[in-house]
């Protein structure tokens, strides 16, 4: 049974989803489903079984290009990814992530950035990690027109400078913490925020004291939706795998026995078989004389 077929709603009924629908789902207490995705293929399968939002998020840059952290990821590289989702995706909320870099360094600089999300990666929303510190940047973005999703706790851009992927709100000043930084974004006129590793407990905490959705990673039950990485879900990154994601599915052990097999049958000459092959018509052969070909 499909996302769809669980909501009573077929496909065809199901209308396109916008950031207002976040916040009547939060007032409803309708979970919100947000999964990421990098490509045609998989954004035309998430949107198909009902995820509520795709994000084409910088994860990419770790679980597709195989970079070591997301750091390096730019918004040259995003945006032809964003466009296939796009192409894949009819109903889902689509967000793409804002690159380190693409906009810290000024609001002028975030706005522009943000608009080629939209205009160029055809998103609908953009996502900016950062909490208090980063609130102008997501108000003046927001304020131009484009919705803005936050993103606080864990946040992998900056993980360095704060101490690495340590839980977040483990005590209580940090807790106060992050729920100033949550309100400080809510203020900012963000549509939703993304709790990264926070423990369920703070995590709670804040998704009460904000009237905008909270989105958990790795934050526990009580958030108003919740976002995985779809290489965790499909158990597709062989370098980590998150104590809090869940493994849906093992792709790998399943691609790594279908190309095994693929490498066997050519080896041994049973593939392609007969119903691979294309043929030429009987008289046509009979006209070449195989002997006189190079
Ligand atoms: O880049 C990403 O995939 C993300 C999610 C982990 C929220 O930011």
């Amino acid at each position: 049974m499909d996302g769809c077929e669980l909501s009573g709603i077929s496909n065809a009924e199901r209308k396109k989803l916008t950031v207002a629908d976040f916040s009547k789902m939060k007032a409803q207490r309708q979970r919100i489903v947000m999964v990421t995705s990098y490509d045609y293929p998989t954004s035309l399968i998430a949107d198909d079984v009902g995820v509520d939002s795709i994000l084409v998020g910088d994860s990419y840059g770790m679980v597709v290009l195989g970079y070591d952290t997301t750091i390096p990821v730019t918004v040259e590289e995003l945006l032809p990814v964003c466009q296939a989702v796009r192409r894949g995706a009819s109903h889902s909320l689509l967000i793409g992530d804002m690159p380190f870099l693409s906009f810290q360094i000024s609001e002028e600089d975030a706005i522009r950035n943000a608009g080629r999300f939209i205009k160029e990666g055809r998103m609908e929303a953009v996502k900016i990690e950062g909490g208090r510190e980063m609130a102008h940047i997501a108000k003046a973005v927001s304020n131009s027109g484009i919705p803005v999703l936050g993103h606080i706790g864990v946040t992998p851009q900056t993980a360095t400078l704060h101490g690495g992927y340590r839980v977040r709100g483990k005590n209580a000043d940090s807790g106060k913490r992050l729920v100033e930084d949550a309100k400080s974004l809510e203020e900012a006129g963000v549509f939703g925020i993304v709790l990264e590793m926070i423990t369920e407990e703070m995590a709670r905490v804040i998704t009460q004291a904000v009237s905008v959705p909270t989105i958990g990673i790795g934050s526990g039950r009580y958030c108003d939706g919740q976002v995985l990485v779809l290489h965790d879900i499909l158990g597709l990154y062989p370098r980590l795998v998150p104590r809090f994601a869940k493994r849906y599915a093992d792709l790998a052990s399943t691609i790594k026995g279908a190309v095994t097999e693929y490498v066997a049958e050519v080896r041994r000459g049973t593939f392609p078989e007969e119903k691979h092959v294309f043929k030429m018509d009987d008289t046509e052969r009979d006209k070449i004389d195989l002997r006189e070909m190079p």
